[in-house]
């Protein structure tokens, strides 16, 4: 109850915590076999407290393979965030399954993982057929991109409903011994494009890198809807347990809002 003459203090709307359940079978994979099924992960997810489920279908199939799409749609009611490579054969495959959202992700073949946004200003003739096909066919499109003004932009011009801002930079500049200075720059650069993007109508995710220590300034940022987070989770989920490592980040963000 408020009292007269305190000010209400509205709560923020609840942040998503999408779950990247790639590196579940990176260790299946590692012996060619089921175990461990990144189909059980999900369901742990859905479980405990993950608002969403994502999975990235690279060019190498080196984690997530087809076949693991369907299944995962069918073992959880959670919405599935498939990253792809704006391609032909993963649009194709996007329209088949029908995720509830794509998220465009710039891929190397020789990278160990998504290493830089999406240049979503320079490639707008690629993009604009790929995030209108998806879109017709009712899949929320996501930009992974750089949170840079000339990248939102870009969105905003390709008509992206969603841009998730890379955290990758502000996740190296918290490893660096003496970052402090560079975690300011690059968390001040996310919390204003994540404010830009919301003033544009577009709705703010953010990802990469994120751990129990970096996480709570990003969540803190009012306007981010939701947050992916896959390689700490599931890192810490060999030593304490996915359920626990889930419900633990869910708290970690709940308290920074
Ligand atoms: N968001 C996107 C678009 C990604 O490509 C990745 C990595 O696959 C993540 C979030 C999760 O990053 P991390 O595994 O470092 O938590």
């Amino acid at each position: 109850m408020t009292t007269a003459g305190s000010p209400r203090r509205l709560s923020p709307a609840r942040l998503r915590l999408g779950v990247n359940i790639d590196h579940v079978a990176t260790i299946r994979n590692a012996r060619g076999g089921a175990h461990p099924d990144p189909v059980r992960a999900a369901q742990i997810v859905a479980a405990c407290g993950g608002d969403g489920i994502t999975a990235h279908l690279r060019e190498d199939r080196r984690h997530i393979r087809d076949e693991d799409l369907a299944r995962i749609q069918a073992a959880t009611k959670l919405p599935l965030n498939l990253e792809m490579a704006a391609t032909e054969e993963m649009l194709a495959i996007a329209l088949r399954h029908r995720p509830h959202a794509a998220c465009i992700v710039p891929e190397r073949r020789e990278e160990r993982t998504t290493e830089g946004g999406l240049d979503a200003a320079g490639q707008h003739n690629r993009l604009a057929p790929i995030v209108a096909r998806l879109t017709d066919a009712g899949i929320r499109v996501s930009l992974f991109i750089a949170p840079e003004p000339r990248q939102i932009e870009a969105a905003m011009m390709l008509r992206a409903p969603v841009v998730e801002l890379h955290t990758g930079e502000y996740a190296h500049a918290c490893q660096d011994a003496g970052g402090g200075e560079q975690v300011a720059v690059e968390l001040r650069r996310i919390a204003d494009m994540a404010a830009l993007a919301a003033k544009e109508g577009i709705e703010p995710h953010a990802g990469h890198g994120l751990t129990y220590d970096n996480v709570q300034p990003i969540a803190a940022i009012p306007q981010l809807a939701e947050l992916n987070i896959g390689h700490y989770l599931i890192g810490e989920a060999i030593f304490t347990g996915l359920e626990h490592a889930v419900r633990h980040m869910r708290e970690l963000m709940d308290d920074a809002r």
